[in-house]
């Protein structure tokens, strides 16, 4: 990966539509994403892959009214992933995970599994009962996967623009998510750039001095 190249460069808001990334790439992508990590192996996500005309038009028309500026972008994307996020988290999704967990022998030693299994549920219940916020910690997991699959995607060649400009209630109707128990946090198309259409202007941050405190 040409770290160099990344931070120096827009991220991709045009797409060329001719462009498809092929179909061994994105299977090495969706493997990356699926094994990506998240705090206690919660694993609170769906995605939607929307690889075809139909699947891309359908989330560009449910943008909702404000953020039409954004279809454009879906429609030209090779593919663009819906990241959905579990709304709450009951416990049929824990056992779920458990089990999982258990017959892929993450833990040979039940005991540690049982250890295990407790503190998961001691830290969920603070989330819950205490810190009040296990939607938005879960989707700060999702945020981490997002984060890691655009770097994957960037190893892989493929341009990836995450997009939060959607209005979350007209695309989970859209696409029957919110009757699944989970709701839409953030889009990624993904796909190649148009040459005509690459920004050229400096990228603005603010300086080191300002972002960094060494002790
Ligand atoms: C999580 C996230 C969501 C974003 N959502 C949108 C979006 O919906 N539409 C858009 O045009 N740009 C979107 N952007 C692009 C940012 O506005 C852009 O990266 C930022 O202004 C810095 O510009 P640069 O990448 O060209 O340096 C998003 C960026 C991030 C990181």
């Amino acid at each position: 990966m040409d770290l160099d190249k990344l931070m120096n460069k827009h991220l991709t808001r045009y797409f060329d539509a001719s462009k498809s990334i092929p179909e061994e790439t994105l299977q090495q992508l969706l493997r990356f994403l699926r094994l990506t990590p998240s705090s206690t192996n919660v694993q609170a996500n769906h995605f939607y892959v929307l690889a075809t005309p139909e699947g891309k038009e359908r989330l560009a028309a449910n943008l909702g009214e404000r953020f039409q500026d954004n279809s454009e972008k879906i429609l030209n994307a090779s593919h663009t992933i819906i990241l959905t996020t579990r709304a709450d988290l009951p416990d049929s999704h824990l056992d779920a995970v458990f089990t999982k967990e258990r017959a892929d022998g993450r833990f040979p030693d039940p005991a540690k599994h049982e250890l295990w299994e407790f503190m998961t549920r001691d830290f969920l219940n603070l989330r819950n009962y205490g810190y009040k916020d296990m939607n938005h910690w879960m989707e700060k997991q999702t945020y981490m996967a997002l984060g890691m699959t655009m770097m994957a995607a960037a190893e892989l060649g493929v341009e990836a623009m995450p997009l939060e400009g959607f209005d979350p209630t007209s695309v989970d109707k859209a696409f029957k998510i919110r009757e699944t128990g989970h709701t839409t946090t953030v889009l990624l198309a993904l796909g190649y750039p148009d040459p005509a259409k690459v920004y050229t202007t400096p990228i603005s941050r603010f300086e080191a001095d300002q972002l960094f405190t060494f002790v």
